[in-house]
């Protein structure tokens, strides 16, 4: 596992993983308060920011105290599974739980192939046993202008990139999702060209930021989540994070998305967080955190300029939304 690189925006390191019992036990303390649904006022009582740990070794985090590396507390479990973009099954978020509740995501394998030198097909078991699993905190900003914290564990796309050994050739990430719809209602509604897909440029793909999402809250990841493999790339709005991934194919043009398809003035390939670029139907400066009254500024990058603006080096973000 490569835990030498050091994130200027995500100060967990992979050895302070939270066990999954600290999560567990946090919740069902929130429950004890009957504030599982609480408004981030009343998380910040209880979730003050961590103290600096980098060198501190593994430690068990207290109850109630987990936030991203800014300070913000993680959203609920409850908001987290219960309020979902997942067209495959409806487009009501609060729809989205009770319709992928009987969804079987096992067995479940994940093709890669196109521009690699090892082109191979995974199960999602290979895929757990093969790449250690890290949690990661993450702000998850979606393009409606609605965002959450969410504590994923997954592990990071260029692990699995540099087993399958993209070739020179290689210049882009392809990302297609299940195509089943008697598994999947919602691909009964011909207007979106299903299977969803998604892609990332190679070196946005490499990216230590971005990874893949076997799970959430120290337990698998739920249906609705996009089980039991997703992508999660955190300073891009959220449908860049693809749900149900069965295909990974490397290429060398750019690929079609499913939003870029259906809507291209408004939904680029690009699709970074960016607070100077409104979407034609509404501004972008602000967002509403799930949980909390009122709004708040939307950070360039999400909060993870620092980290990956150098990916956007000379490139014309207006242009390339
Ligand atoms: N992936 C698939 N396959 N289908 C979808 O409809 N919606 C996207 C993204 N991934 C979507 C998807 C959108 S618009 C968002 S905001 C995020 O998933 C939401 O992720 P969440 O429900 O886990 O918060």
């Amino acid at each position: 596992m490569k835990n030498d690189w050091k994130f200027k925006s995500a100060p967990i390191d992979p050895s302070e993983i939270t066990p999954r019992g600290s999560y567990l036990s946090r919740r069902d303390f929130l429950k004890s308060l009957g504030i599982v649904s609480a408004s981030a006022a009343i998380l910040a009582a209880c979730a003050p920011n961590l103290p600096d740990t980098a060198d501190a070794g593994p430690q068990e985090i207290p109850e109630g105290s987990l936030t991203d590396e800014l300070g913000d507390p993680v959203n609920s479990y409850d908001e987290i599974t219960n309020y979902n973009n997942y067209y495959e099954f409806t487009t009501d978020k609060q729809g989205v739980a009770r319709l992928a509740a009987d969804f079987e995501s096992r067995p479940w394998s994940i093709e890669v192939s196109g521009l690699v030198k090892n082109p191979k097909t995974y199960t999602i078991e290979d895929l757990l046993e093969r790449f250690p699993q890290e949690e990661r905190i993450y702000r998850l900003r979606c393009v409606e202008a609605w965002s959450m914290v969410i504590p994923w564990e997954g592990f990071e796309i260029a692990a699995l990139l540099n087993e399958v050994e993209p070739t020179a050739d290689a210049k882009y990430v392809r990302f297609e999702a299940l195509l089943d719809s008697d598994r999947m209602p919602g691909q009964k509604a011909s207007f979106y060209p299903w299977p969803y897909q998604e892609g990332l440029r190679l070196d946005e793909a490499m990216h230590p930021l971005a990874i893949f999402a076997t799970g959430l809250y120290g337990e698998p990841l739920p249906n609705q989540n996009g089980a039991p493999f997703r992508l999660v790339v955190p300073w891009k709005y959220g449908f860049k994070s693809i749900k149900a991934i069965t295909r990974i194919e490397l290429v060398d043009y750019q690929p079609d998305t499913l939003w870029s398809t259906i809507a291209p003035n408004e939904y680029g390939f690009y699709a970074n967080v960016n607070p100077q670029v409104d979407h034609p139907r509404w501004s972008q400066k602000t967002e509403r955190r799930i949980g909390e009254i009122g709004r708040r500024e939307t950070l360039m990058f999400n909060g993870y300029e620092q980290d990956v603006a150098y990916l956007y080096e000379g490139m014309d973000l207006q242009e390339n939304y």
